[in-house]
């Protein structure tokens, strides 16, 4: 995530933690975003926690082979991906350890067992359809009214990217249970305006 986005991400994190409901974010990754969110929280007035979901595998294009893969992040003892441990070494440097949770498994399968209200959702996890719709499904109806919607990725334009991201915001749009509150680059901040996700 550039430098900019990070930082439209961290204004809707500050302003949805004023909610006192927890942050959620699909696609913990090593962290980066991670960081932003719990920055949010630890300024929140109240006991704001970051709960942060991943299965440290990686999404498809970070394989071997693929654009975005980083050999350094193969556990070589299992031959696969695993970001937890640069991911819990970024947070311990930035000394926010104690704002987060972090839930290790696929997002539908923890989505399924969380009951509570959120106060934000940011979703940046697997970017097929698939993954995408599911993300939506488990986790946008957990958003308390009031609550952000946060989407990265999302490209109008084929040209610019892959199109999951940007047909679960058109899904939010349409649904008119989300109204938008801002779009810098390809990051889309809605809010939860009623019922009907
Ligand atoms: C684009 S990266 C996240 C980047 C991170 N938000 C940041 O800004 O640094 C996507 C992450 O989503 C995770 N992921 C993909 N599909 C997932 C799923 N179904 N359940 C849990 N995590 C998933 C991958 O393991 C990967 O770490």
């Amino acid at each position: 995530m550039p430098a900019d986005e990070g930082l439209a991400l961290y204004a809707a994190a500050v302003e949805a933690a004023r909610l006192g409901l927890p942050l959620l974010e699909i696609g913990t990754y090593c962290g980066r975003s991670t960081i932003l969110l719990a920055d949010a929280a630890r300024r929140a007035d109240g006991d704001v926690t970051v709960l942060t979901v991943d299965h440290h595998r990686g999404s498809e294009e970070q394989q071997p082979g693929w654009e975005y893969h980083d050999p350094e992040l193969v556990d070589p003892r299992v031959g696969l991906m695993d970001t937890l441990p640069f991911f819990r070494r970024a947070l311990h440097t930035a000394g926010l350890e104690e704002h987060v949770v972090a839930l290790v498994g696929r997002s539908p399968r923890i989505a399924a067992l969380w009951g509570g209200r959120l106060g934000l959702v940011f979703v940046d996890g697997g970017h097929t359809d698939e993954h995408a719709r599911a993300d939506y499904e488990g986790w946008a109806p957990q958003l308390a009214e009031g609550g952000l919607l946060v989407i990265h990725d999302v490209f109008p334009d084929p040209a610019d990217g892959g199109q999951a991201p940007y047909r679960i915001y058109r899904r939010a749009l349409e649904s008119g249970a989300f109204a938008e509150v801002s779009a810098f680059r390809s990051l889309r901040v809605l809010r939860r305006t009623g019922p009907g996700v």
